[in-house]
């Protein structure tokens, strides 16, 4: 059977996160064709353009390679001041960048 490969962003950061436990659930819900990784970028520095002028972190590298495997992402996330949350902004903002 084909596998879907899917990673999962969580907006949220919290131990209790209700996203997360949102995600969880998905996980539960999916035909044994899907999978979901959660992958975690509580370590994903602040962006700076110096810092990326020198090459991409290697923790932002390594998000960075495990999505551009993935079949598909998935972000779970709460709304903070009608916006997205700040740290997973900054996480989207880094995965924007670097090569290919
Ligand atoms: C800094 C901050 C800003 C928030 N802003 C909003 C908002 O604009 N709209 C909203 O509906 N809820 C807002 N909330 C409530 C969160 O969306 C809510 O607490 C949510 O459950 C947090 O997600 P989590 O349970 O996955 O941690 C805000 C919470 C925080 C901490």
């Amino acid at each position: 059977m084909t596998t879907l490969d899917i990673v999962g962003l969580c907006g949220s950061l919290r131990a209790a996160s209700l996203n997360r436990m949102a995600m969880k659930l998905a996980i539960e819900c999916m035909p044994a064709s899907m999978s979901l990784e959660v992958l975690e970028w509580r370590e994903v520095p602040v962006f700076d353009g110096d810092v990326l002028a020198h090459g991409l972190p290697p923790v932002v590298a390594a998000l960075r390679e495990r999505i551009r495997r993935a079949d598909g992402v998935l972000i779970v996330t709460p709304e903070y001041n009608f916006s997205v949350p700040g740290g997973l902004k900054n996480v989207l903002d880094w995965l924007s960048r670097g090569q290919g």
